[in-house]
């Protein structure tokens, strides 16, 4: 067991209520699919209970002291996650439902703009359905070419494929920062390079990776971030876009209705300012303040602490099950990798390693985890896939371990 631990673990875990349940009674819950959906911090689950108990009203209409109350709860959970990516403003941040919203998002308002016949727009191939879905019913419509960045044996992206893809000048270069499959983390700012110098436009869908560690979108240079507040221990129900100021500004709504507008006649109407354009409707209010107290919360632990954690973890993980016959992890080394492990034990469903996980409490993900083509790729029709993240401990690996070994023994493998 590894020595090097950064971060209190033991301390973290009093922070996170569900971690103290049992799954049935003598069986403590270890949960290892925050790759699905992060546990949630009591600071968290108050932030939003505060606000229902004490201050809840709709945002930018009331003039009433618990409407601007709202109101500003609101946009300082927007000045938060502008801060936490890094966003040279919180007008460049579009609150919406999740990451597949955000991605939608893009291709409904930018791409139908700005992508013609003919365009070519480059995927790859260990995308997340949400970030290859919405890019096809663009592409059926706008008769669009889909290229893909292809996946080597060991998990990377080619990128000698992707520079010679670049060469049929495409216009947009959509990529997962983090695969939640292989735990793959894609080297995004040279790849964001690379596109800019063919002239083309970049999304990154970073539902894995704004979660785990530092996401500076200055940095890397990104056109278009897309993330989800409950995988990175806030709540359901809300998700982020961020864009360049000038792309926000040229696209058009996404969606109609209250407050993404300035003034509406029968016939007509004018668009809101940045970015209450695209924040049609009541938005979710509790979810961006409790997405605030998150950013708070991971704050205070310090990103890079929780990924230098998250990499030792993993270290540990492939170490652990690589020695257990018949178990063949995918993805690649842990140099290049996050915190999951998706694998598979010979001889035996991917549903029923799951199943008798869960009997002892080790709650982990079975199947093609959004993301068919990359296992048709594998010639895999299902994985079984462990994910960590701050308050999983080198026990609960053991734990993991240990389970897995029981699965070999019901099964005889
Ligand atoms: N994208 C989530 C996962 O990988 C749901 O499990």
């Amino acid at each position: 067991m590894s020595t090097t631990i950064s971060l209190d673990v033991e301390r973290l875990r009093q922070d996170f209520p569900i971690l103290a349940r049992e799954v049935k009674p003598g069986v403590p819950l270890v949960y290892l699919d925050s790759t699905a959906t992060s546990q949630k911090p009591r600071s968290v689950i108050r932030a939003m209970d505060d606000f229902y108990q004490r201050s809840n009203a709709n945002i930018h209409r009331g003039i009433h002291t618990l409407a601007e109350e709202s109101t500003a709860y609101y946009e300082s959970a927007r000045e938060k996650v502008a801060e936490f990516i890094h966003s040279p403003s919180a007008r460049q941040i579009v609150f919406t439902r999740n990451t597949t919203e955000s991605i939608n998002l893009v291709s409904y308002a930018w791409g139908r703009k700005y992508l013609n016949p003919g365009d070519t727009v480059i995927l790859t191939e260990m995308e997340h359905h949400s970030n290859l879905v919405p890019w096809q019913l663009l592409a059926a419509e706008k008769n669009l070419k889909l290229e893909f960045i292809p996946v080597t044996p060991d998990g990377l992206l080619d990128l000698e494929v992707y520079d010679s893809l670049l060469r049929l000048q495409p216009r947009l270069v959509a990529f997962t920062h983090m695969s939640n499959v292989l735990g793959t983390i894609n080297p995004a700012k040279e790849i964001i390079r690379l596109a800019h110098d063919f002239g083309a436009i970049t999304l990154i869908d970073g539902a894995q990776s704004v979660p785990h560690f530092s996401v500076n979108v200055q940095d890397i240079d990104a056109d278009f971030l897309a993330f989800s507040a409950h995988k990175m221990c806030g709540p359901t129900g809300i998700g982020v876009l961020y864009g360049k100021r000038n792309l926000l500004e040229d696209m058009p709504p996404f969606m109609g209705g209250g407050d993404m507008i300035k003034r509406v006649h029968l016939h007509s109407f004018s668009p809101n300012e940045l970015p209450h354009k695209f924040e049609a409707g009541t938005p979710a209010i509790a979810e961006a303040i409790g997405l605030g107290s998150a950013i708070d919360y991971l704050t205070s632990v310090g990103m890079d602490q929780i990924a230098e954690y998250e990499h030792q973890i993993i270290e540990y993980v492939l170490e652990r099950l690589e020695e257990i016959p018949g178990v063949e992890v995918f993805g690649p080394p842990s140099k290049y990798k996050g915190g999951v492990a998706s694998f598979t034990l010979k001889g035996v469903h991917p549903h029923d390693v799951s199943q008798i996980l869960d009997s002892e409490g080790v709650a982990i993900r079975a199947g093609h985890h959004c993301a068919m083509p990359l296992h048709e790729k594998f010639n895999l029709p299902a994985t079984a896939r462990a994910s960590f993240y701050l308050y999983n401990t080198f026990s609960e690996v053991d734990q993991l371990v240990n389970a897995i070994y029981k699965v070999k023994t019901i099964f005889r493998v």
